[in-house]
């Protein structure tokens, strides 16, 4: 049976063309260590890791920030618990989205027993931004708003660019968390007055998981304090943490082999058009909805979750299906039809919770650049027939 690979939210697949033979070359013939060796060697991996900081500033129009401001993380959870665990005080108030991944709820609440708060801003039911309720929850110790991108969920995207100007207007450090957008859609650090970004590589970068990161302006270094430390290669004479950037959040011997994977799949990008690929993607989430909103309008058999459009969404969609267990109609999608997705609640219950589908979750659907027209067909009409939408004609079972 050929398969179908929808579960492009939780890691891309195919990675981008260049990024498995990259990998294999750096760990077959010279795997040797940074900012440690006095060879040519090591300084030949050091300039690729400082070319894939500048791919990364390039990437995120970070015009006024520097390479040593983009930092690396074994991944994007990570980042946002250095960032956040490294900021917040006892006393310090912080808004979010209701819409939030765990990677930042999490940390959140684990920080609740520290004396620090949080009010999440409502989102409408469909995870749209309800942002002119915010301005009702600021209060004096309010220093930051959080928030994701894209929802991992149904798609649904923050209007980012007016929450800068939130952040702005009232005074506050604005994290991001990109997962479920780097690399589709254009982001610049500047317009959205960004104090921090956080990455992940493995998803929309195509590259290896276990890459991540993030880019900080100079203001907000000297808040955060570093959550891990260790050897660096630098200063090696005093067990003082470094004041400078990298070394400061970089310490331990990195995922070389995923940055190299990495910057070969920066480079793939950078040789496409970012734009024409979210479109196609987006044409592929387009065809989706409509098919199944054409075959069962009032969501009988299958019920779409979040938005019906393509309006401010990344191509993530997510589905009920009320006649039948949800989790058994993915292992049908899978056993019997070849097709992945995720099911469940996706680690992000308050964003279940915004749309109505908590505690039962969705069938998510997310597409990348490499699925095809066929393939979403396939998927709708093996959606249907699990569910008894319409029978359909024939064996059109793929592979079989
Ligand atoms: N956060 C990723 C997902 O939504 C892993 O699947």
């Amino acid at each position: 049976m050929n398969k179908i690979y929808l579960d492009q939210a939780s890691t891309s697949f195919p990675k981008a063309p260049s990024v498995a033979d990259t990998v294999y070359h750096y760990l077959s013939n010279s795997p040797v260590n940074v900012s440690r060796g006095s060879y040519e060697a090591a300084y030949s991996v050091e300039e690729k890791i400082f070319e894939t900081r500048e791919q990364l500033r390039r990437l995120f129009h970070f015009t006024s920030g520097k390479n040593k401001n983009v930092i690396f993380t074994p991944n994007i959870t990570t980042s946002l618990n250095i960032l956040l665990k490294g900021l917040l005080k006892p006393g310090d108030h912080v808004l979010v989205s209701s819409m939030e991944h765990n990677a930042v709820m999490r940390p959140l609440v684990q920080l609740q027993k520290h004396g620090i708060s949080f009010d999440r801003i409502p989102c409408a039911p469909d995870g749209s931004l309800l942002l002119d309720q915010a301005d009702s929850l600021i209060k004096p110790s309010t220093r930051l708003l959080v928030c994701l991108h894209g929802s991992n969920v149904c798609g649904t995207l923050m209007p980012v660019e007016q929450i800068g100007e939130f952040c702005q207007k009232h005074h506050l450090f604005f994290i991001l968390d990109t997962a479920q957008t780097a690399g589709s859609i254009p982001i610049d650090m500047e317009k959205l007055h960004l104090s921090a970004l956080a990455f992940t590589g493995h998803k929309g970068l195509r590259g290896p998981q276990g890459t991540g990161g993030f880019l900080i302006r100079n203001e907000l270094i000297p808040e955060i304090t570093p959550l891990i430390s260790g050897g660096t290669g630098s200063i090696s004479h005093t067990e003082e943490v470094p004041d400078f950037l990298p070394d400061r959040f970089e310490p331990g011997t990195p995922n070389i082999p995923g940055i190299l994977g990495l910057h070969a799949a920066l480079s793939d990008l950078e040789q496409s058009s970012m734009e024409e690929t979210f479109r196609h993607e987006l044409k592929l989430t387009e065809i989706f909805i409509e098919k199944i909103l054409d075959a069962d309008p009032d969501g009988k058999h299958i019920r779409i979750i979040g938005k019906k459009d393509l309006k401010n969404r990344c191509p993530v969609a997510s589905v009920q299906t009320p006649g039948i267990d949800m989790a058994l109609a993915a292992y049908e999608l899978d056993s019997t039809y070849g097709i992945m997705t995720r099911v469940g609640l996706h680690c992000a219950p308050s964003a279940h919770k915004t749309l109505g589908t908590y505690p039962t979750g969705t069938i998510r659907f997310s597409f990348g650049p490499e699925n095809t027209q066929s393939e979403i067909e396939q998927a709708v009409e093996a959606l249907f027939r699990i569910t008894g939408t319409r029978q359909i004609e024939g064996d059109f079972i793929h592979g079989i």
